[in-house]
């Protein structure tokens, strides 16, 4: 699969290749987000889980703080087996599912990473997006999108995808 690189000039831009993107996952996958301060990772991530249907876009915040977010996927999607058979106003998902969304910006070591309890994440099958990847090396052999984003000037953003297929 060829990396994908995609260049965004603004953050509706950056969101809408969210959405392609969960369009794209099913658990489990650990989605690793890498870039500078400001290049767009939570940008992103509300693409993706809005475009799962786990929260609204404007319900997806930095979790800078709190570290760890945690969203359910429709279970309304659980007994129906296309979109036009759920309740009027449900959503439709294809991988009902937790979504963890992590910042590693504030983890300084391994014993701050244990007690984020990320293993009870990986014990289940579920979509991780970790912003801040790049800080430390994950031993989990869960299928992979590796995700870097950078500024390129102004209002553009260079976003390069890997471990996706685009071609279907
Ligand atoms: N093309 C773009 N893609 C994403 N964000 C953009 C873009 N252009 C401007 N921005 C702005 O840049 C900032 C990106 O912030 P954020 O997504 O929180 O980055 P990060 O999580 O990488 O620190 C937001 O204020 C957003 O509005
Ligand atoms: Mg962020």
């Amino acid at each position: 699969m060829p990396d994908k690189e995609i260049v965004t000039h603004s953050s509706e831009e950056t969101v809408a290749i969210g959405r392609e993107i969960a369009a794209k996952l099913s658990p489990p996958v650990l989605v690793l987000l890498s870039g500078d301060l400001g290049s767009g990772k939570t940008t992103l991530t509300k693409g993706i889980i809005s475009g799962l249907g786990a929260a609204r876009e404007e319900d997806v915040t930095s979790p800078t703080f709190t570290l760890v977010h945690v969203f359910q996927s429709p279970v309304a999607a659980r007994s129906a087996q296309s979109p036009d058979q759920l309740p009027a106003g449900s959503k439709w998902s294809p991988h009902p599912c937790k979504v963890y969304h992590v910042d590693l910006y504030r983890i300084e070591n391994f014993h701050d990473l244990e007690s984020l309890g990320l293993e009870d994440a990986l014990s289940e099958k579920a979509i991780v997006i970790i912003e801040w990847s790049e800080r430390f090396t994950f031993r989990n052999d869960w299928p992979r999108v590796e995700i870097h984003l950078e500024h390129a000037g102004g209002d553009a953003r260079r976003i390069v995808i890997s471990g996706l297929n685009f071609e279907k």
